[in-house]
């Protein structure tokens, strides 16, 4: 599900208890049927949102959840902590499906498993993270802040033409030559460091006048730079064939 990969980062507020809303959750139930136990691998783990819903559908549910942000995984270890030993919370990238599953539960196949793409609301919410421009904030956007180049590396590092390139591919802005433009004549004056200072470049060089606005001008730049920072896109297929992989004969057919 891309459900959060268009999100308005700028303007989106979700309050404390709608940060525990998972998206689509009838239809995941519908697909995936805990009813019948088995093990699931939540991929995207986020807030646990899915992982309670399936945990709670039977006793005999064993989830075990992933996701790359340490501090989302804390969170969801403490909410799902009734469940004792039938949810393992794994910092790792779902790309590692498979290596998880052979340490984890050796032998054993999924019943299903969830992944649920994108930015988490609780990302965006977290100022500090860097991914949404509505507060000063460091320019971040890494999901995983252990690793990696963030957002403000890309955008002191990458020329105006690779600039250029994620912007249009990632954010599909059709402005993206005049914003690399801009951002590449802008780190000149002072590197580029807050979420703020990026959105004002952005919407300067965009030219588009505040009535025509349906969405901040910056949105799509920090959508692609998300994308670019958190690799998002890439090895997706590798990702997908690994999931199939590791279904327990018969899962996933109704
Ligand atoms: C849309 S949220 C998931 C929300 C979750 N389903 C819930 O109910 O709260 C996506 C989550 O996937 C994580 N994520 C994104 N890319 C990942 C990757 N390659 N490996 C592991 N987790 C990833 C993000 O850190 C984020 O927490």
């Amino acid at each position: 599900m891309f459900d959060t990969l268009n999100d308005p980062v700028g303007s989106l507020i979700v309050d404390a208890a709608e940060r525990h809303v998972p998206v689509l959750l009838a239809e995941v139930l519908d697909f995936l049927e805990p009813a019948r136990g088995g093990l699931f691998v939540d991929c995207t783990l986020g807030m646990g949102g899915h992982a309670e819903a399936l945990l709670d559908a039977s006793p005999s549910v064993v989830v075990i959840g992933m996701d790359r942000d340490a501090e989302s995984l804390n969170l969801a270890r403490e909410r799902l902590s009734r469940f004792g030993d039938r949810f393992t919370a794994v910092h790792a990238d779902y790309r590692g499906i498979a290596e998880v599953l052979s340490e984890r539960a050796p032998g054993r196949g999924a019943a299903g498993v969830l992944a649920d793409l994108g930015v988490s609301s609780h990302q965006l919410n977290e100022a500090e993270r860097g991914f949404a421009f509505s507060k000063e904030a460091p320019l971040d956007m890494r999901m995983d802040r252990s690793t990696g180049d963030t957002a403000a590396d890309l955008v002191a590092q990458l020329d105006e033409e690779e600039l250029a390139h994620i912007i249009y591919i990632y954010g599909e802005e059709t402005r993206s030559r005049r914003i690399a433009r801009a951002i590449c004549r802008e780190r000149q004056r002072e590197p580029i460091a807050t979420t703020t200072r990026l959105a004002e470049i952005v919407a300067r060089a965009s030219g588009i006048p505040r009535h025509k606005q349906r969405i901040h001008p910056a949105t799509k730049t920090f959508q692609a730079l998300r994308i670019a920072v958190n690799s998002e896109l890439d090895k997706l297929d590798d990702f997908l064939r690994d999931a199939v992989d590791v279904l327990a004969p018969g899962a996933g057919w109704r």
